[in-house]
């Protein structure tokens, strides 16, 4: 069955799997799938949202969860990534793990013999943008032919919803500081989705030209977890890039506002934004847990 590391891991399946997770979050599927399955959970970073919603979503599909922060695992002290990855695969059914490096988790999932999901690397965070597009499915009522801005800086977040919008047929636009754009491989596969898909990937530092005509309006923090020693640079080189209430007035009327959380009032986004009426912000957390349990449904049911 493979794992989850990045989203072109499911690039022939990014529907199906959303699909099922709006059944699921409507009670459409049987009880208890994942009875007597476990997930094992390594975090090498700090979390809320992925921490609590893969646990209380392997308990909800009748299965269980267990924390394993990187601190207290043989792996914090240098047992090697295959060793862990063929121990641990000896007792439970699939992997977690929030990694520092995503080199780290693609050699993880190469010795493991069960599922590994990435809960988020420096390159990625397919989860995330799952959520993010069952959120848009239900507040826009379709992804083809809508189109999203991301605003901010070209991360692991950015570059997940770079990879599934044009797989769901939805234009994307960046608007990110010269010096910040995202990882080229990364865009250099989008680009290749957009094209096999019809849809179009505009990067550029121009505010007013990305959010041209835009329905969803998306920012994440400036300084992502271990870019902490360029906080200063990155506060200076983002601050024209605030997301308020002037720039959402250049997206569409009706458009929406989405952020990954946890988020930095006053600086990525001003308060009257994420706590207004076109935030969606905590519909798109909770989504996180649906969206999760349609990923370990897919990956870890007999
Ligand atoms: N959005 C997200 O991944 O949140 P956590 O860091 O709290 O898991
Ligand atoms: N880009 C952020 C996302 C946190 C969920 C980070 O990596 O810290």
């Amino acid at each position: 069955m493979g794992s989850l590391l990045s989203v072109c891991d499911i690039k022939d399946d990014v529907k199906y799997i959303l699909d099922l997770a709006s059944k699921i979050k409507a009670g459409e599927v049987e009880d208890k799938p994942l009875e007597d399955k476990t997930l094992a959970m390594i975090f090498q970073k700090s979390s809320t949202r992925t921490r609590v919603s893969f646990d209380v979503g392997m308990y909800q599909l009748g299965g269980r969860a267990i924390f394993l922060s990187s601190n207290d695992l043989q792996m914090g002290r240098g047992e090697p990534i295959s060793d862990t990855a063929k121990v641990l695969s000896r007792f439970v059914d699939g992997i977690m793990i929030r990694a520092i490096k995503h080199s780290d988790v693609e050699e993880l999932a190469k010795y493991a013999d069960v599922p590994v999901i990435n809960g988020l690397t420096d390159l990625e965070h397919p989860c995330q943008a799952l959520a993010d597009m069952l959120t848009i499915k239900e507040h826009l009522g379709d992804w083809e032919g809508k189109k999203i801005c991301f605003v901010g800086d070209g991360n692991n977040v950015s570059n997940s919803l770079l990879l599934i919008s044009p797989l769901l047929g939805m234009d994307m636009s960046m608007a990110c500081p010269k010096g910040y754009e995202p990882n080229e491989n990364i865009l250099k596969i989008a680009n290749e989705y957009a094209s096999e898909n019809g849809t179009e990937i505009t990067v550029t530092d121009d505010i007013g030209v990305a959010l041209e005509n835009v329905d969803a309006v998306f920012t994440d923090v400036w300084v992502s977890m271990g870019d902490e020693a360029e906080k200063a640079q990155r506060e200076k080189d983002f601050a024209p890039f605030q997301v308020n209430s002037d720039l959402m007035s250049l997206a569409n009327d009706g458009a929406i506002f989405l952020h990954c959380l946890p988020a930095v009032r006053g600086q990525e986004v001003t308060s009257d934004v994420i706590d207004g009426p076109q935030s969606v912000v905590y519909d798109e957390a909770e989504n996180r847990m649906h969206a999760q349990k349609a990923v370990l449904y897919y990956y870890m049911k007999d």
